[in-house]
């Protein structure tokens, strides 16, 4: 009888990056705290790891990432407050990140870089297979990308990598994936990656995005990288070596760490890292909501009208 493979339940978001790109507001606070409209965002990086069954969420963070853990605890103080004026729906929005998941930290010491920060987990994860969803990457939670990795990952082993297509002038921002087709329209076979590559060396116009699920042995390869690009050590560059040793005459039959797979991303994303596109993301999701859309759209609409 052949044995089914472990089912994915595990969740790692590094969260422990400086957030250069958003100072003097991520000074003191982390920059996965800051609001998109009323929730910070890394609760709905939470939310979509809940949402894809993965409610073992491990936290990787650093120096200043206190109230990251704070959100996602309980805090008696407002909930007696609030249940004391007998505000309900505000009461139940402080609670509802609190019965989230069940959550994890772990703290990473110095941001050597992402490869380090997803190392951080491996007492935690142990052998099986999980997911990394990084804590600045926004996935409209109406666009499910998560679930169908969970899914390509289940059919054919290994690792699975989220793939968006850029312009070719926007790939040296990004890892970038050398692919060829697979029977499905949405998923191709990662041969080979590259991080952040000038545009005459890009493999591809495929860039990799914040979201991955992890054959184990992605562990051993990190023990053994080299800092990168940066000084810091790439989970692109242990990818591409798992890649390349599935690619190899000799995984043929060792088949280390299984094939690297990527499913191709058209929905929305926001890089909440970055200013333009916290902007964008603040609009359109103030715009979407049922209790302000309606308001602020009104505004919005005479606002651009009048001065732009
Ligand atoms: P970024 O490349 O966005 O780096 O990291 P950063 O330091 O957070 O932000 P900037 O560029 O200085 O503004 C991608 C993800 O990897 C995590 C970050 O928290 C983010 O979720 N990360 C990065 C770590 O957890 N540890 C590291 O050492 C580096």
């Amino acid at each position: 009888m052949t044995q089914s493979p472990p089912k994915i339940t595990k969740a790692v978001i590094p969260a422990a990056g400086l957030g250069t790109r958003f100072l003097p507001a991520t000074k003191a606070t982390p920059k996965e705290m800051l609001p998109v409209v009323d929730k910070p965002a890394i609760q709905y990086v939470v939310e979509e790891a809940v949402a894809a069954g993965l409610d073992d969420v491990l936290m990787v963070t650093g120096r200043n990432k206190r109230p990251l853990e704070d959100h996602f605890d309980r805090n008696y103080e407002l909930e007696s407050a609030l249940a004391k004026k007998g505000d309900e729906s505000r009461l139940a929005k402080v609670q509802e990140s609190s019965d989230l998941a069940t959550m994890h930290y772990v703290r990473q010491g110095d941001p050597r870089g992402l490869g380090h920060a997803v190392l951080c987990a491996a007492p935690h994860v142990g052998r099986e297979p999980f997911a990394v969803l990084l804590g600045d990457d926004l996935i409209d939670p109406r666009d499910p990308l998560l679930q169908r990795m969970v899914e390509v990952q289940e059919e054919h082993g290994g690792s699975v990598i989220a793939l968006m297509e850029v312009a070719p002038e926007q790939v040296h921002l990004y890892g970038c994936a050398a692919v060829k087709p697979t029977g499905d329209s949405d998923v191709v076979e990662v041969t080979g990656l590259v991080e952040k590559p000038e545009p005459a060396d890009a493999p591809s116009n495929y860039a990799i995005i914040g979201r991955y699920v992890l054959d184990p042995h992605i562990f051993d390869i990190l023990r053994k990288t080299e800092p990168g690009r940066g000084g810091e050590i790439q989970l692109t560059d242990a990818l591409q070596q798992l890649a390349a040793t599935h690619q190899s005459a000799a995984a043929a039959t060792e088949k280390i760490g299984g094939p690297v797979h990527g499913v191709v991303f058209e929905g929305r994303r926001y890089d909440t890292g970055d200013r333009g596109d916290y902007l964008r993301a603040i609009v359109r999701l103030a715009c979407e909501r049922e209790d302000l859309g309606p308001d602020f759209k009104a505004w919005l609409r005479s606002y651009v009208t009048e001065e732009m």
